[in-house]
């Protein structure tokens, strides 16, 4: 799975998102169902799921982190912007996870007589970005632990972004085709609030981030 790749280009940040791995953090998504893009058009209403990382694993910034970074070097995010930001996670005393849960309903219905349905509910903070663009924050339970572990998605149509071959709308995605997609300082800014809001530990290694780059220019 390469990551995606993040670079300043004329003036711009510019995300790199590989389309075609269907088992990366970028996937597309039609009517909230994953679709192979190689063997259909693409439609204006299709969207780029990607889950997207703040550091990699041997913990240098990845994705998220290097917009902040990237920007923040080339003067496109300012000081004010980074210190509005560790403001607002510092006036939060309450976060998604521990707001709200993922419950289960016992219906009084029955399937095929021997069957009781249940129905999950599982909350999803979301927020809008530019251009048609949002982000979501869903719980998940831990893998092997209790308590939840909230997953942040960010949601772009596939229409806001181009590749060497041209926009995707109407025509299938080319074998191990890469998009570009430039967020505007405003996504940037709304998706880090969303991991700020998601849980305590995100907050922290947000603000664990910022702090490092405020130190450092
Ligand atoms: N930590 C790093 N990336 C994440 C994501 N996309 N969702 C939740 N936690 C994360």
């Amino acid at each position: 799975m390469p990551p995606v790749e993040v670079e300043w280009k004329s003036g711009r940040i510019v995300c790199h998102l590989p389309i075609t791995q269907p088992t990366s953090k970028v996937r597309i998504k039609r009517g909230g169902m994953p679709l192979a893009p190689r063997q259909n058009n693409l439609k204006d209403c299709d969207l780029i799921e990607w889950q997207i990382s703040y550091r990699n694993r041997e913990g240098r910034l990845s994705e998220l982190g290097q917009m902040l970074r990237i920007g923040y070097r080339k003067g496109a995010i300012g000081e004010d912007v980074l210190i509005k930001l560790q403001k607002f996670g510092d006036n939060i005393n309450k976060f998604f996870d521990e707001c709200y849960e993922i419950t289960v309903e016992v219906t009084e219905q029955k399937f095929l007589g021997e069957f009781t349905v249940l129905m999950r509910q599982v909350p999803i903070v979301q927020r809008e970005l530019t251009n048609g663009c949002f982000v979501e924050g869903e719980l998940k339970h831990k893998q092997r632990a209790v308590g939840y572990q909230p997953m942040l998605y960010v949601f772009i149509p596939v229409q806001n972004v181009i590749s060497r071959h041209g926009g995707l709308v109407g025509r299938p995605a080319c074998k191990k085709e890469v998009v570009d997609w430039c967020p505007s300082v405003d996504d940037i800014i709304g998706i880090t609030r969303t991991f700020v809001v998601l849980s305590r530990k995100h907050r922290d290694d947000i603000q664990n981030i910022i702090h490092r780059l405020l130190q450092y220019r």
